[in-house]
């Protein structure tokens, strides 16, 4: 019998950017959202070997390069089992939009299979193998509200932010994460320079604005919504939304996205015209979301923006009790 599962998105809350490292990759600082869009998959086994991926959405590989492949794999090897694995997906998050899709896609297939096999991994086991397969899986082993440090796979739960009502915009742009870090590495070296000086210059802002972000969430969710007890939810969410745009809490693969596709900078715009108390690039885009008030307020907004011609959809965040809840719903 095949296990369905749901593959849920994620926001991100804020992103910093440090000096790449030497093995090529970006020390960041994030806070990660689950939320409650998401794409439906079914795993099922069968007699021989390999990996099947059915997908009818052509953007989806089908081959090795798909992060459910890469980790159907692992998890067969590290849990000692032969068969064929086959994941149907049906995808409603977008390709490449940096809300985490295909990362959740293969933390799903993890589970699922583990479900299939009657088999867990080990805790450090199921995070080493999310972490090899790419560096936005692990947090999809926690859910709700996760802090993450490192290339992003170094992942904390932090407390859950309540429910909010959120409007995610997405748009046929297609942002090459790794081309977006490549390109925020040029646009760092052309403001400070180029040169031994200026490299070391370079590190230390980047070092400085790593512990910014420090600062920055520290000052929101260490400020008074979280330690004063608001009347009811709706209110503590309202106190939490005004203390992120104070915090200043912001995304830095904006200052390159959204000069290459300005239409995102105007989405953003738009959201925040239509009243989200804040918004923000997901990731390295080309998802931008907002943060409102109330879900009416939200649904209007999504209304307004798809009759401008953005595709804009109303949902809310989940926390970590209501991820695992509904993760097979
Ligand atoms: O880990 P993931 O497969 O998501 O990374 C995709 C690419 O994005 C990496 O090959 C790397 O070029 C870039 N990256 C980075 N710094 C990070 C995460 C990803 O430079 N923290």
């Amino acid at each position: 019998m095949p296990v369905g599962v749901c593959a849920f998105a994620k926001i991100n809350i804020g992103l910093k950017i440090g000096s790449r490292r030497a093995d090529g990759f970006h020390p960041l600082r994030t806070v990660y959202q689950t939320i409650t869009l998401h794409d439906r998959m079914r795993v099922d086994l069968a007699r021989g070997t390999g990996v099947e991926i059915r997908c009818k959405d052509q953007r989806v590989p089908d081959d090795e390069s798909n992060t459910c492949w890469r980790i159907a794999e692992r998890v067969m090897k590290a849990l000692k089992v032969r068969g064929r694995v086959v994941i149907h997906v049906e995808k409603t998050l977008p390709v490449r939009g940096g809300m985490g899709g295909a990362s959740s896609n293969a933390i799903a297939t993890l589970l699922a299979l583990e479900r299939l096999l009657g088999q867990q991994l080990a805790p450090e086991e199921r995070l080493r193998i999310a972490a090899e397969v790419g560096s936005d899986l692990p947090l999809f082993l926690i859910g709700g509200t996760v802090l993450g440090l490192g290339r992003g796979e170094e992942v904390y739960p932090l407390p859950d932010l309540p429910e909010l009502n959120c409007v995610v915009a997405t748009s046929e742009i297609a942002v090459s994460t790794s081309q977006a870090f490549a390109d925020w590495d040029s646009q760092e070296q052309e403001k400070y320079g180029k040169g031994q000086a200026a490299g070391r210059l370079t590190a230390t802002t980047a070092s400085d604005k790593l512990s910014g972000f420090s600062r920055a969430v520290f000052a929101w969710l260490g400020g008074s919504s979280t330690g004063v007890p608001a009347k009811g939810s709706g209110d503590r969410a309202e106190a939490l939304l005004l203390d992120l745009v104070r915090a200043g809490i912001e995304n830095d693969f904006e200052n390159v996205v959204f000069p290459q596709h300005p239409e995102l900078r105007a989405v953003k715009r738009a959201l925040e015209r239509e009243g989200a108390a804040y918004a923000s690039l997901s990731g390295s885009g080309s998802s931008v979301y907002g943060l409102f008030k109330s879900a009416d307020s939200a649904k209007t907004a999504a209304n307004r923006l798809n009759a401008e011609g953005i595709s804009a959809v109303a949902t809310k965040t989940l926390t970590k009790r209501e991820y695992w809840k509904k993760i097979w719903a």
